[in-house]
């Protein structure tokens, strides 16, 4: 299973492992990271699942659609590698993946 490292606004680090296939919001959820708030389910209808994906991992993961675009427009603090952790589906070759998340998400 691919072992994801969130790491809060203040630092701290997650490192939590999830199955292939499920998503980078419930890698977080089912783990108890904090600040990953989910209110939609993973229905990529609230950005409330905002993060920041690591430099070195943005030109590995597919490209947020325009569904996933809209809703970031929503979000926080918006950068460039911003993505909703719900519309990252983890693969094996995402071991390792750093997601850095925001101050808030509302
Ligand atoms: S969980 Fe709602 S948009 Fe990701």
């Amino acid at each position: 299973m691919p072992v994801i490292t969130f790491i809060e606004h203040n630092g701290t680090e997650h490192r939590v492992e999830a199955p292939v296939g499920s998503t980078a919001m419930q890698a977080a959820v089912n783990n108890g990271v904090p600040g990953v708030l989910a209110d939609c389910g993973g229905s990529c209808s609230c950005a409330t699942c905002h993060g920041y994906v690591d430099e070195m991992w943005t030109g590995s993961l597919s490209s947020a659609k325009a569904d996933e675009l809209d809703m970031l427009g929503g979000a926080l603090d918006m950068k460039h590698n911003s993505r909703l952790t719900c519309q990252i589906l983890l693969t094996a070759a995402m071991d390792g993946l750093i997601i850095r998340l925001p101050e808030s998400q509302i």
